[in-house]
């Protein structure tokens, strides 16, 4: 049995074919009938399917011309309905990108499309790994000046394959132009913080880094969706949609699953339950003005205030703001790295599953919330081509206005980095 996905297709037309002949066996994915219809070529059951054509490797990788089938990347995370609002606990729990080569769908084990992972740092290293063991990518390349760095961690992932049950390649390049086309990139490329350092004071040494990344992403992956994780958060994912030039659907920044994810652990040991029965939206900036609304959150289905007093939640915000510094404290050299490797992956995945999940995500505001024009952490349903919608909620009065502040204090950091 072969399963035809879109590249295949491609392949066997590029090779001349008018026609792809498929073993009445042979699982046909919905990509590639659309990949066929597009080409006008017919799909023909009965015939004994030719050997896909060898393509030979062009010196730049060559372009992966199609993203997993969302049907089947959807079957292996959990089948989960379309979503508006909230997010609930599980949520998290469904995208966790530990699969087991034993969830894999039968008939569905086609692998195509490439991650670009940039910076080969702790996150990346993390990204990585949990792309590779959702075993979704038929490639999750690392990028880094380390070269040597980029290919260590790759082939000591690569090992873990049997360990984890993927089948997802790995590579650790030098340049950005050595990974060839992504449909994903994990822009992870930047200074960390060191302690007593705020994300703000970083803001000129990672928008060059930033910038110049972004200008050859655009060049290389012109169609990839970016994922910025470089802090500050919100305006380097600002300064990565100005640099690339794309549109703003396909740039997103990451920290606002990582927030949430913070604040239902925290809130989960102040007494909510299971972190992952806690909803909640971390919205605003990865930062000082980062809003937690709790208004929103729920746990175990149940309004949290009901299961934990007001005095414990806003102690849960508090410390969930102040995580990023908290672990910098700690490690007393690099900051966080499970938790927000983590969360980057989770974005992605969410994308390729195309389920239109709603996420706490750095979006470009488009009037909801009374804000424009500015990258700011609102809820963003996500879709395989990025950014789908912003999703309003229905916040109080407080919570809205400290979401408006959060973007003019966002707005004002972008002036005081814009070129003079
Ligand atoms: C943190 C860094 C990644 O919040 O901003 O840990």
């Amino acid at each position: 049995m072969t399963v035809w996905g879109a590249a295949a297709v491609d392949e066997v037309v590029s090779g001349g074919a008018g026609v792809v002949h498929v073993g009445t066996r042979d699982v046909v994915t919905p990509l590639a009938r659309e990949r066929a219809r597009e080409l006008g070529v017919e799909i023909v059951v009965g015939t004994p399917a030719p050997a896909p054509a060898v393509v030979s490797l062009p010196p730049v990788p060559a372009p992966t011309r199609s993203l997993p089938d969302p049907a089947a990347v959807s079957a292996r995370l959990g089948n989960a309905p379309r979503r508006v609002g909230p997010p609930s606990g599980a949520l998290y729990r469904r995208g966790a990108p530990v699969a087991r080569s034993s969830a894999r769908v039968p008939g569905h084990a086609e692998r195509v499309g490439r991650v670009v992972v940039v910076g080969a740092g702790n996150v990346g290293m993390i990204a990585a790994m949990r792309l590779a063991d959702a075993d979704v990518f038929d490639e999750v390349v690392l990028v880094d000046i380390d070269e040597g760095r980029a290919a260590g961690i790759a082939l000591d992932l690569t090992h873990t394959a049997a360990l984890s049950g993927f089948t997802t390649r790995i590579r650790g390049v030098g340049t950005i132009e050595e990974a060839g086309r992504a449909d994903y990139v994990v822009l992870t490329a930047g200074k960390p913080r060191t302690p007593g350092m705020s994300r703000s004071d970083l803001i000129a040494t990672n928008a060059a880094i930033v910038g110049d990344v972004a200008s050859r992403l655009a060049r290389t992956s012109p169609d990839a969706v970016i994922v910025v994780v470089t802090n500050p958060l919100d305006e380097m994912t600002q300064h990565a949609w100005t640099s690339s030039g794309f549109p703003s659907q396909r740039v997103v920044g990451m920290a606002g699953v990582l927030d949430t994810a913070r604040f239902q652990a925290l809130a989960s040991l102040a007494g909510a339950g299971p972190a992952d029965g806690v909803a909640a939206f971390a919205l605003g900036s990865h930062g000082e003005e980062m809003v937690i609304p709790l208004s929103q959150a729920t746990a175990g289905g149940r309004p949290i205030l009901e299961r934990v007093g007001p005095a414990d939640l806003d102690a849960a915000v508090d410390r969930a703001r102040g995580s990023g510094a908290e672990v910098v404290g700690l490690l007393r050299s690099g900051s966080a790295f499970m938790a927000p490797g983590t969360s980057a992956a989770r974005m992605v995945l969410a994308m390729v599953a195309d389920r239109g999940e709603v996420m706490p995500a750095a979006v470009l505001a488009d009037g909801s919330y009374g804000i424009r024009d500015v990258y700011v952490g609102l809820p963003a349903r996500l879709g395989r081509r990025g950014v789908q919608g912003i999703v309003e909620l229905d916040l109080r009065p407080a919570e809205l206005a400290a979401l408006r502040e959060a973007a003019d204090r966002i707005r004002e950091r972008l002036g005081a980095l814009a070129p003079t």
